[in-house]
């Protein structure tokens, strides 16, 4: 049998805090271990081939969306000085790409484990962080780092880019939804529309970041004191600023005034935003059940 190793990691919720989290604002993601992704490394002979939804043949004749992956592949080569040959990497993947569950940053932390593991390498939290960064680098532009931390803790996090990341502990007595628009977001233009918006129109943009990063440390409070009716408040009006932001589009404001309409007690866009998925705060399994039903109907692809 050739030699084989395995790396996982998981997707991540977004709470609060998306796109002012990139501007130092606090921010608050949940780590989504229902989908994850599994990177196997196995011994070849020759060039380093990859199979993936994305691409399948050699790393090398990738197309530009796997850019991301042939750097960082490259770099974990270069600093475990091993030479970029003579393995396939397989990555398996129930993280649906570009709906701001962290499928870019779970992917790196799963290929960077699974190579580690394959060389008998040790890797500390901190390596594994670095590398990631490479390769968020890519897939977002400017990432905060939220997304890494997330994709390799097993807790719920409170971020802040200069002051680092905090475990939170929640007991909330309340149910999730998540509802996917199906449609495909785009994290780095989103984050780039913002940086331009707040070129164009500085007052109001600033203040809806501040904003944003306010709901991020109320929404703490709110947690620890198990308030879910706060906290869904918070989330509807985090969606107003991120709106503000021009993040939404037509399908996110659909679900997540479907979600509203049904009954939930916030909801908001989750991720990058432009597509992807939104979430929604529900009081009782009944009411998420009845409330993933009418995003169902509203046209969500999924729940
Ligand atoms: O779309 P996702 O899941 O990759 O989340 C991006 C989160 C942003 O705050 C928009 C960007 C970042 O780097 O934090």
């Amino acid at each position: 049998m050739p030699k084989s190793a395995k790396g996982h990691s998981h997707g991540k919720i977004i709470l609060m805090g998306e796109h002012s989290v990139v501007y130092g604002e606090p921010a608050i993601a949940l780590p989504f271990t229902a989908v994850e992704i599994v990177a196997t490394t196995t011994e070849t002979v020759g060039e380093v081939t990859i199979s993936s939804d994305f691409h399948t043949g050699t790393l090398s004749s990738g197309p530009s969306s796997i850019e991301n992956l042939k750097v960082l592949v490259k770099k974990v080569c270069k600093t475990l000085e091993q030479p970029l040959a003579n393995f396939h990497i397989d990555i398996q993947s129930t993280i649906p790409a570009g709906r701001g569950l962290g499928s870019s940053a779970a992917v790196a932390g799963a290929v960077i484990r699974s190579l580690y593991n394959f060389f008998d390498a040790s890797l500390s939290e901190e390596l594994l962080l670095e590398l990631m960064d490479v390769s968020e680098r890519i897939s977002h532009g400017s990432p905060s780092g939220l997304d890494a931390r997330i994709a390799s803790s097993i807790s719920p996090v409170y971020f802040q880019k200069d002051s680092g990341m905090t475990d939170l502990s929640i007991e909330l007595n309340a149910f999730l939804i998540v509802g996917d628009t199906g449609k495909i977001g785009d994290t780095l233009s989103a984050v780039s529309n913002v940086s331009r918006l707040i070129k164009k129109v500085p007052s109001k943009s600033k203040k809806a970041i501040k904003k944003l990063g306010k709901l991020a440390l109320e929404t703490k409070e709110a947690l620890i004191n198990n308030d879910p009716s706060l906290i869904g408040s918070y989330m509807t009006k985090a969606h107003q600023y991120l709106s503000q932001l021009q993040v939404s589009n037509p399908s996110l404001d659909h679900l997540v005034n479907t979600a509203l309409g049904a009954g939930a007690l916030g909801a908001k866009l989750t991720g990058g935003g432009h597509g992807g998925c939104m979430i929604a705060l529900a009081d009782t399994e009944k009411n998420a059940l009845h409330i993933a039903q009418a995003l169902k109907e509203a046209g969500a692809l999924n729940t």
